[in-house]
């Protein structure tokens, strides 16, 4: 039974800032960079910073607290933590660990390797006078559907199987010599490269004007529903909740933590970050309006239109230096989208080991060659629209309803004060009695809306015009799929540790 973990021996990070950096390491992902920028331009501007940290208030730090403090208390890995609240909750902390595992990072490692091809095409800036033209025909060469497979994109198979290496690497060598050691080194990287892009941005001609369409406040947007609605799904991804990722992480931290404080400085970093990095997305959109003479609406995209058209356009545009501006930026990706598919890596690595007590170096090879297995689908010509289905129904209900019930089993089954009056012994702290009701109450209120909203919509609409019966085998059936493998892992027994 998980009880007995607490008898066994368990990695411990050596220094707490390494703990810190490998949280924010995970959540800081390519999201912070290409998909918040956008949410706040097409939200009211700076005004969305009001439902943005909003939701970071109510819903992100709450959670964040949650799960560090579970994976602190129960010194285990997302099931184990689950199965000592219940046996019959083990599934939950399973199907979080597998559809992030076996889902979100199968696509989001072909998306790293993407940003590794266009590190190289970037020394001869190779996407030519039509960026568009090149990344959808000639790099991706996107097929007519979902079904279509075409062949394997050789190239992306090439960067894929380099991208899932360094994944093997980073968490064969462990969670001390692998983890926090590369996070100690990514980090800081990624911050100075990420300072250094921004201020070289801003310094372009057309910056200003940029700037002005990212931040300048319209309030009237916060009337609408679907603001709030974005703010708080943004959340809950960007900070890596309700992937098991925190609890594992938090599993390994020394008994006396200050778990608040920690969850605080984790969560408003990555905010931060995500808002300064948009100072650079918009600066150099401003730029490119200004050379090309556009209005700037028309070239603002988001997500891989922004990655990997409108960045190649401007890095074309730019009077010097513009080879070592695309490769700074696609490194910029590169160590975000590395330091958040290494915690989920781990994520599942540590629960495998809880559980079945197999060693970590054959755990952790084993799942690597699978990821990069599984991940070629996304590397044929229909990944991109592969990647687009899967995406939208694991993250629109995968990771909300794992949220949901993460939030109802602590707050209801087991007890939100229990948890609470760990988290003040453990560090001396008061958390005020409120949060219990925020995470029995508020939290599965507000997923509860998030869900209920994206089912509607899926209704009225199918998902980006797919056809109905692509998107049930595509999407609804990878859910199913590993909510199955989920229920029968649990069913099994837990190797005896002593
Ligand atoms: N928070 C990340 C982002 O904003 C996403 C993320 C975190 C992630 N951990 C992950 C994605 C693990 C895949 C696997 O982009």
């Amino acid at each position: 039974m998980p009880k007995t973990l607490l008898t066994h021996h368990r990695p411990q990070w050596r220094t707490h800032i390494g703990f810190i950096l490998a949280a924010i390491g995970s959540a800081v992902g390519l999201g912070n960079i290409w998909r918040f920028p956008y949410l706040c331009y097409k939200n009211g501007g700076g005004a969305f910073l009001i439902p943005y940290f909003t939701a970071l208030l109510v819903v992100g730090l709450p959670l964040m607290i949650l799960e560090i403090s579970l994976g602190h208390k129960m010194r285990g890995s997302a099931p184990a933590a689950f199965a000592d609240i219940s046996p019959h909750w083990e599934w939950l902390g399973w199907w979080q660990v597998i559809f992030v595992m076996f889902g979100i990072v199968l696509y989001y490692s072909v998306v790293i390797a993407w940003c590794l091809n266009y590190f190289y095409f970037s020394f001869n800036l190779s996407w030519g006078h039509n960026p568009n033209h090149f990344f959808f025909h000639q790099f991706l060469a996107v097929s007519k559907g979902p079904f279509d497979w075409g062949n394997i994109r050789p190239q992306i198979l090439f960067s894929l199987g380099i991208i899932w290496f360094l994944n093997w690497l980073i968490v064969f060598l462990g969670v001390e010599k692998g983890l926090e050691r590369a996070n100690k080194i990514f980090m800081p990287l990624l911050f100075i490269l990420t300072g250094f892009l921004v201020f070289w941005s801003l310094r372009l001609p057309g910056a200003r004007e940029g700037l002005e369409v990212y931040l300048r406040p319209d309030f009237d947007k916060l009337k609408q529903v679907g603001v709030w609605l974005d703010a708080f799904s943004q959340i809950f991804f960007t900070l890596s909740l309700g992937f098991g990722i925190m609890i594992a992480y938090a599993s390994y931290l020394p008994r006396r933590s200050q778990i608040l404080k920690d969850a605080t400085s984790i969560s408003l970093v990555n905010c931060f970050f995500s808002i300064f990095a948009g100072l650079g997305v918009f600066a150099i959109l401003g730029y490119m309006s200004y050379q090309s003479h556009q209005p700037i609406d028309k070239v603002v995209t988001q997500a891989v239109g922004l990655a990997f058209v409108s960045y190649p356009q401007a890095i074309s545009l730019l009077p010097a230096f513009a080879s070592l501006f695309g490769v700074v930026f696609f490194g910029i990706l590169v160590i975000a989208g590395l330091s958040s598919s290494i915690s989920i890596m781990e994520a599942f690595t540590s629960a495998v080991i809880d559980k079945f007590n197999y060693r970590r170096r054959s755990v952790v090879s084993v799942l690597a060659v699978s990821g990069f297995l599984g991940s070629i689908i996304f590397a044929t010509q229909a990944g991109l629209l592969l990647l687009d289905i899967v995406d939208h129904f694991l993250t629109q209900y995968g990771l909300v309803l794992a949220g949901l019930l993460e939030a109802l089993v602590v707050g209801w089954f087991w007890g939100a004060e229990k948890l609470r009056s760990h988290i003040n012994s453990a560090a001396q702290a008061s958390l005020p009695s409120f949060w219990d009701w925020t995470i029995k109450a508020i939290i599965p209120f507000t997923l509860g809306i998030l869900f209920i909203n994206a089912l509607i919509k899926e209704f009225s609409a199918p998902y980006g015009q797919y056809p109905p019966l692509t998107l049930i085998l595509v999407g609804r059936d990878w859910l199913l799929f590993t909510l199955f493998f989920a229920v029968v892992i649990a069913a099994r027994r837990w190797a005896n540790k002593e």
